[in-house]
């Protein structure tokens, strides 16, 4: 009777035990399904990578992708330029947007060249946006100089 009694509680903890394997796997393959969309790994060489090679929209971050000046402005250049920090000329100061770009021959890529520089101590290079393309630096100006 007890060797009967002990078989079952033993049989008893190898059925969770599989129970519990099998819970787990179910669990890794909802979790593989749920990150599936966010991307597969391609590495060259497999027949996936000339499909990544081919796809003409893989060139990261093109036109298509830019952000309007005031998106720029908003998240990079408010902090400063709203307020004067440090002597920033203001946003829509038309004025004093007027002088910066007479300073640079009127020519807006020249004056977008200095913010690109940028100014020390002041004005950061790109005005902290590193990842800001050249015509995103120089729309955003345009959106705060309200000229
Ligand atoms: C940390 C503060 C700060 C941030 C952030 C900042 N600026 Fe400036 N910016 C300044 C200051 C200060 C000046 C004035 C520098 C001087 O004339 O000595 C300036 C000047 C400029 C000028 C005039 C350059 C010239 O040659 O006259 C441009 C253009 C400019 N900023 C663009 C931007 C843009 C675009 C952004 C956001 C992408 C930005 N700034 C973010 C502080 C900042």
């Amino acid at each position: 009777m007890t060797i009967v009694k002990k078989f079952l509680v033993a049989s008893a903890t190898m059925l969770a035990l599989v129970a519990g394997t099998a819970f787990a796997s179910s669990v890794d393959q909802a979790i593989a399904e749920r990150i599936k969309p966010f991307g597969n790994v391609c590495l060259l060489g497999d027949p996936c990578a000339d499909e990544v090679a081919a796809t003409p929209a893989s060139n990261g971050g093109d036109v298509a992708d830019a952000r309007s000046g005031q998106q720029v402005y908003q998240q990079f250049c408010t902090s400063c330029h709203a307020n004067g920090v440090l002597g920033a000329p203001l946003t829509n100061d038309a004025d004093a947007w007027g002088e910066r770009l007479a300073a640079w021959n009127d020519s807006w890529e020249e004056l977008t060249d200095s913010a690109i520089a940028g100014i020390p101590p002041g004005m950061p290079a790109r005005g902290t946006c590193s990842d800001c393309s050249d015509d995103e630096l120089m729309e955003s100006i345009k959106y705060m100089s309200g000229l």
